[in-house]
């Protein structure tokens, strides 16, 4: 499959947020009565998710449309392993979830999940007082949950969302107050949901506090999903021509990390009709082309745009200068070694890359078309990046678009209606 060269134009709704899909799920499939979640993201990862919670008792009705219906409960042992997939947010959250509701699961995946690291997730488990065993600290991982968790403190030993919203789905039941600490920047979503479902929950810059409670059903209308609009925004920022409005999309401002990088960048972006949907903000965004200097990014950027650093890759391979990445080191255990996967795609494309244990430096300029097929290591980000990095220099050919399905299944229709607006007419 192969990405052509030319500027996108026009107004798309990218997939709905991935992040946020998972979690609007669990949180029916354990609340009173029934939820609808509408405009979910309907990739394999939330597949995966929707499909456990039916395994574990949940009553789901989905026709594939607009919306899921999920009424909740208790919860029960499934009939046997419990297959993510490709889903990491899947397992950590769901052994979370399964661990504080005295549940006996074992979870499984592809070769991707079964490569990741499960020790940070099993390990504060363990401390709640739930057996977990992993198979050389990944997958299959089996949980033995216990009932009416005490609750209490728990210090974080990354800045992770996955850890932090496995804990604090294991005390959804916790008799006292859980305290939450070690994570001041990684993504929300767990926190507004839990207060759209009932809970009181506070975080004071350092410390998260759950009180005890109970959820109540929601409905639920999921954002445009920030990580996939990432794409779009990346080909249209270093597109000459290109005119492009992203509408409802997410800007949680733990999420954001992207368009400050390429504001940072000096890119032409206007975030306008900023608004709330139910709990999370949103706003629609207009990005031009405009040619763009090189930046660092480190730090607490990095934890809000995890997701986005390959993208920011792509950017920089457009911008003057040398941009640096560093504290990014946790990339190289997402769905592929992402710095090396994506120092192999800008490199197979005549750009200039210095790789770090914890980063990348990347001098943009001299991009061209590549003479071979591109490798997407079956990781979905990999492959929408290399349509972004096609857009001002392609085409690019690569070797395996079905990954993209993981969060965006209509990816490369959407991209090409983007395309196909912005060819003259
Ligand atoms: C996610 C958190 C991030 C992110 C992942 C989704 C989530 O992982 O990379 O794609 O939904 O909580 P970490 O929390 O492990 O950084």
């Amino acid at each position: 499959m192969t990405f052509d060269r030319g500027p996108l134009r026009g107004s798309v709704r990218v997939a709905g947020d991935k992040s946020i899909s998972h979690r609007a799920l669990m949180f029916a499939a354990v609340a009173d009565g029934t939820s609808r979640i509408s405009e979910p993201n309907r990739g394999a990862d939330v597949i995966s998710t929707r499909d456990a919670i039916v395994a574990l008792g949940a009553r789901v009705v989905d026709d594939g449309g607009a919306t899921i219906e999920v009424t909740g409960g208790a919860l029960h042992d499934p009939a046997g392993a419990i297959d993510a997939g490709n889903s990491g947010t899947t397992t950590r959250l769901m052994l979370g979830l399964c661990a504080g509701r005295g549940l006996n699961v074992t979870f499984d995946g592809d070769a991707s999940l079964r490569r990741r690291p499960m020790e940070r997730v099993a390990r504060p488990l363990r401390a709640l007082g739930a057996t977990v065993t992993t198979t050389d600290g990944r997958l299959p991982a089996s949980v033995r949950g216990i009932l009416a968790p005490p609750g209490g403190t728990f210090a974080l030993e990354i800045p992770s969302a996955q850890v932090k919203s496995a804990i604090l789905l294991a005390n959804l039941d916790a008799t006292g107050p859980v305290r939450v600490t070690g994570d001041r920047f990684s993504r929300d979503h767990t926190e507004r949901m839990l207060r759209r479902f009932g809970r009181t929950i506070r975080f004071d810059g350092e410390t998260i506090e759950l009180e005890p409670g109970r959820m109540r059903a929601q409905d639920v209308r999921v954002p445009a999903d920030l990580s996939g609009a990432a794409f779009f925004l990346a080909a249209a920022a270093t597109t000459p021509g290109s005119d492009l409005v992203l509408r409802e999309v997410g800007v949680n401002p733990t999420r954001t990390g992207i368009l400050d990088a390429l504001l940072a960048m000096g890119a032409d972006l206007e975030v306008f009709d900023r608004r709330d949907l139910d709990g999370e903000p949103v706003a629609d965004i207009r990005v031009r082309y405009r040619p763009l200097e090189a930046v660092t990014l480190d730090g607490e950027l990095v934890v809000r745009a995890i997701d986005e650093v390959t993208i920011l890759a792509v950017v920089a391979a457009h911008a003057a200068g040398t941009t640096r990445i560093r504290d990014a080191a946790d990339l190289r255990g997402k769905e592929s070694d992402r710095l090396a996967t994506i120092a192999e795609t800008l490199r197979a494309c005549g750009i200039a890359v210095v790789e770090h244990p914890d980063g990348l430096d990347i001098t943009g300029g001299g991009a061209r078309s590549p003479d071979r097929t591109l490798r997407t290591h079956e990781d979905h980000r990999i492959a929408m990046a290399i349509a972004a990095l096609a857009a001002p220099t392609g085409p690019h050919t690569i070797d395996d678009p079905d990954c993209i399905a993981v969060s965006f299944p209509d990816f490369i229709a959407l991209w090409r209606q983007a395309q196909a607006a912005g060819v003259p007419g």
